[in-house]
């Protein structure tokens, strides 16, 4: 079964702007979000690019926010600190990587926990950990959506994750752990000694360790359930742009083997940004004083509901 990142995403967004046309009915404005991009990273470009107009087709107001490579850190801290008190933002995302004289944390932490809509502030990973309500991790709440829709249970399974990241591997490991989602959860990293046997004992791996092949046909047991969160840029000179986007997992040889798998691209990336969308919308109800289900939008779904 091919995991259809894309289609479910399609779906999600369609709930989204039903709430977000409740939204604006109810308070007379759109959810807005925050978008500031610091350089010209090609692939963060591309990014922002979509998350904007991921916005436009929602119904939510996006406020764009750029500086060259050689901003300094305390005028990007003033930038966010005007943002945090401007009444009219709901959500506010700096897309990472930051240039290297910029400390990616002091960023983050600067960032209102209530606008936080990347859900990377320590106040919302320790919500998260701890199993409050919190603005919770785009990529792995999209991740778990995945698997809700089409059906694949996590209680009681044994669940890989390769890769430690803040955005990805931590967030996800809290969130599978979890009452509810009573997975048995490992993470493996750089200094594990041996991969493939902790990937070959799982139920379900998530590789997210950013370069091609990490997970090989070998290191997977015979119907296991994958999910590819790579995004890695390929050279590729039949591609107009020149590269191709490879995921960490090598599809061909492993969709073979697995039950389910997600494809890149097409699979972890819309659902990525369909959940920045829902926690924008998330951010903009809760500074309402409201949560969003109860904008009794009739989208028909818990869309917005949480993890
Ligand atoms: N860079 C790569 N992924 C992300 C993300 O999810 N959010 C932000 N802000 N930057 C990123």
């Amino acid at each position: 079964m091919i995991l259809s990142g894309k289609e479910l995403s399609e779906l999600v967004k369609k709930q989204i702007s039903e709430c977000c046309g409740s939204f604006a009915r109810r308070f007379s404005r759109k959810p807005c979000l925050a978008v500031v991009l610091v350089g010209d990273n090609p692939a963060s470009l591309t990014y922002v690019r979509s998350k904007k107009k991921a916005c436009e087709e929602l119904g939510i107001a996006h406020l764009d926010v750029s500086f060259e490579n050689t901003i300094s850190q305390d005028e990007l801290l003033s930038c966010i600190a005007g943002l945090n008190s401007d009444p009219s933002v709901d959500g506010i995302l700096v897309q990472m990587p930051l240039p290297s004289h910029v400390d990616e944390l002091a960023v983050t932490e600067a960032i209102s926990p209530e606008k936080d809509v990347d859900g990377f502030h320590p106040q919302n990973i320790g919500k998260l950990l701890l199993g409050q309500k919190s603005l919770v991790a785009c990529t792995p709440k999209g991740i778990l959506r995945i698997l809700d829709h089409y059906e694949i249970k996590t209680a009681g399974k044994k669940v890989c994750i390769m890769g430690r990241s803040n955005i990805v591997g931590k967030p996800m490991a809290a969130l599978l752990m979890q009452k509810g989602r009573d997975a048995t959860v490992t993470i493996c990293h750089s200094r594990t000694p041996d991969v493939a046997s902790c990937t070959r004992e799982a139920d379900i791996v998530i590789a997210a360790v950013g370069h091609v092949n990490a997970l090989t046909a070998d290191m997977v047991k015979e119907g296991a359930v994958v999910i590819d969160v790579g995004i890695n840029r390929v050279p590729d000179s039949s591609k107009k742009s020149g590269f191709a986007l490879k995921g960490d997992v090598d599809y061909d040889a492993v969709s073979l083997k697995a039950s389910a798998i997600t494809p890149v691209p097409g699979g972890v990336g819309p659902m990525t940004i369909a959940m920045l969308m829902e926690n924008t919308l998330t951010a903009a109800c809760r500074r309402e004083g409201i949560e969003p289900e109860d904008l009794d939008c009739g989208c028909g779904k818990s869309c917005c509901g949480g993890c």
